[in-house]
């Protein structure tokens, strides 16, 4: 049995996952702070091939220790057959009351996070293993208030395609995964519209048939990663004018 670790179990897009991962036979590690979800998943359907990893990603000894401990525990040796460093959160800055405590906690969850847990699986990663890196559409363009999530996401590309040159030679295939939006606690807590809203359900299906056709970057829905692909080829003077455009009419 293949097994695969997803961060961000608890809820969501990473909750999702870690049901397709279990239709398809897959043994979970499934990551997440929440104790009650963590529980819930190993009560659920094939729970009895779910491991519950419970820590916050924020915390880098506590990532480091839990992982290790988790990952030497479950596979005895073996490879990790795939990781899915999903974890995040998301909050819109103000430049009229610039708050440096929300930046920091948006890049250290997204993007520190996501190094502290590959300190962790690192080294069970092994010729054949798959790292996968969920980063968002948002990257792609300088949307309004997203100067910190937007950062951390882009940032998190780069930490994939940088990870994807010193892990190639090992056989470790690194994917990045670009989502539009998706109906989660996350995205409910937005007061904009949201063009091309989609559910987990679809949203993770777009994931699992990108990771197994072995994609490197995962971008979805074509109706919103399209238009946005386009716009990130223009010159930056042209995506500011068109992002100030969308601002004033969202
Ligand atoms: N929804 C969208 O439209 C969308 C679009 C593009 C990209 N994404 C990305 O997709 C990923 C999942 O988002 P989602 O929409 O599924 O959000 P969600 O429903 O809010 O789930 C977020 C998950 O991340 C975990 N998490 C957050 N902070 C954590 C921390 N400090 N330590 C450990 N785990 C933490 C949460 O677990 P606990 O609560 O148990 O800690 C939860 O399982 C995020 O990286 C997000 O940026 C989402």
């Amino acid at each position: 049995m293949k097994t695969a670790l997803i961060t961000g179990a608890t809820s969501g897009i990473g909750h999702q996952l870690v049901l397709d991962h279990l239709n398809e036979g897959w043994r979970v590690i499934a990551c997440g702070r929440n104790t009650a979800a963590l529980a819930a998943l190993k009560q659920g359907e094939r729970g009895e091939h779910i491991v519950a990893a419970q820590f916050d990603v924020t915390d880098a000894d506590q990532a480091r220790a839990v992982l290790t401990e988790v990952l030497e525990g479950t596979l005895g040796g073996s490879a990790l057959g795939r990781v899915i460093l999903n974890a995040g959160t998301c909050e819109y800055m103000d430049v009229d009351a610039w708050d440096t405590t929300q930046f920091a906690r948006v890049i250290e969850a997204n993007l520190l996070g996501t190094s502290h847990c590959l300190a962790g699986v690192l080294p069970h990663l092994k010729r054949g293993s798959e790292l996968v890196l969920v980063d968002s559409l948002a990257r792609l363009v300088p949307f309004t208030r997203a100067e910190a999530y937007g950062a951390s996401k882009a940032a998190m590309h780069y930490l994939a395609r940088s990870l994807e040159v010193d892990l190639g030679d090992r056989g470790v295939r690194v994917m990045a995964v670009s989502p539009g939006f998706v109906d989660t606690p996350l995205t409910r807590r937005n007061t904009f519209g949201m063009p091309a809203l989609m559910s987990v359900e679809d949203a993770s299906a777009a994931i699992m048939k990108g990771m197994a056709a072995g994609k490197r970057t995962i971008r979805f829905p074509f109706r919103l990663s399209g238009p946005l692909t386009l716009m990130s080829w223009l010159s930056e003077g042209l995506q500011v004018r068109m992002c100030r455009w969308l601002k004033k009419n969202q």
